[in-house]
């Protein structure tokens, strides 16, 4: 019984070599270890051996289901591994996504703005939003005891460095590096101890100056109509109010017709029909003198804008807050 019992083992092992699928698997169990498996009527016909040869046997047949099963678990185990790296490589399943991002609403529009002017022929350029004192007011025709410099409060850094409050330091900085004709846009972050419904210590603003021979006033109403009218609506209207700024001489505030009512008057508003989205003029000869350009010889417009306010007119947000949460579902709208 003993060479039966090794012979059986033997053939056992050798069939498991060659099983390569589960039901295949499944049979040889069954085969060798169920209960009418070969091994299973070999252990029940240990009583019909002597008291004497029962027990070496009956431990070596013990010890040949042990590996036997050992090896139908550790082959059920490999088969079943090999299925789940199959079903891995399953390359007829839809493909996984990646969650694609996409540029801040913020940037979105500063970027809208630049291709506009772009497009009408003018540079984009960058510079410092730690600005010394000379650039942010000095040299914009605000002296140091100037009563505009109250229209903006000031981050100071020192005293004669600030956070630039707005981006027309940028104006000098070009002028003073080059000769006319300029003709430019200035992107950028600024900053304002303000905080409100409307307003954050930090916001963008693009600026934008051209000078040449002979630019009029008119010259300044058709750049900036033909900026509105691809920002905006080709056939929103235009308003330029009389305003002051110390570095422009005459100023205008430019309105448009509101975005949201087309003028009949609504909350964003304030039931005027108008809104205002820059301020702009000619460049005051004063200007020119500081970086030494001759105002009998040349003349020049600029304008600023907000592009907080750019962004809210066109998409409706009503809290500027909004766009420096940096909650995922509000920038996953633009
Ligand atoms: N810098 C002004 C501000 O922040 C906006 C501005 C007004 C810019 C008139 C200009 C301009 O270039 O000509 O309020």
């Amino acid at each position: 019984m003993k060479d039966e019992l090794l012979e059986l083992k033997t053939r056992a092992l050798e069939e498991l070599k060659s099983v390569t699928e589960n039901p295949q698997l499944e049979e040889w169990r069954k085969r060798y270890l169920g209960r009418r498996g070969h091994l299973t009527l070999l252990l029940k016909r240990l009583p019909e051996l002597s008291k004497g040869e029962r027990p070496p046997i009956g431990k070596l047949a013990n010890e040949a289901k042990e590996e036997l099963s050992r090896e139908f678990q550790s082959k059920l185990d490999s088969l079943s591994a090999r299925e789940e790296d199959e079903s891995f490589l399953d390359v007829t399943l839809p493909g996984r996504r990646t969650p694609r991002g996409h540029w801040h609403p913020i940037t979105q529009t500063t970027e809208q703005i630049c291709a506009i002017f772009s497009r009408l022929g003018f540079a984009v350029v960058e510079g410092p939003e730690v600005e010394l004192d000379y650039y942010n007011f000095e040299a914009l025709n605000m002296p140091k005891d100037h009563p505009a410099r109250d229209m903006q409060d000031t981050f100071y850094i020192s005293d004669n460095v600030v956070l630039r409050t707005h981006t027309s330091p940028m104006q000098i900085r070009v002028m003073e590096k080059q000769l006319p004709p300029v003709s430019i846009v200035a992107p950028g972050k600024v900053y304002r101890p303000d905080s409100d419904i409307s307003h954050t210590p930090m916001f963008h603003q693009v600026e934008g100056l051209l000078v040449d021979k002979g630019v009029s006033f008119g010259d300044l109403k058709g750049t900036l109509t033909t900026f509105v009218h691809q920002m905006f609506d080709p056939d929103t209207k235009l308003r330029f109010r009389p305003g002051f700024f110390p570095f422009t001489e005459p100023s205008a505030e430019v309105d448009i017709q509101c975005v949201i009512c087309k003028g009949e008057g609504c909350r964003t508003c304030s039931y005027t029909g108008w809104l205002e989205i820059l301020g702009s003029g000619m460049v005051d000869p004063e200007v020119f003198k500081i970086v030494g350009y001759d105002p009998e010889d040349i003349s020049g417009f600029a304008f600023g804008m907000g592009v907080e306010r750019i962004a809210m007119l066109k998409s409706g947000v009503d809290d500027i807050r909004l766009f420096f949460e940096n909650d995922i579902r509000f920038l996953r709208q633009f």
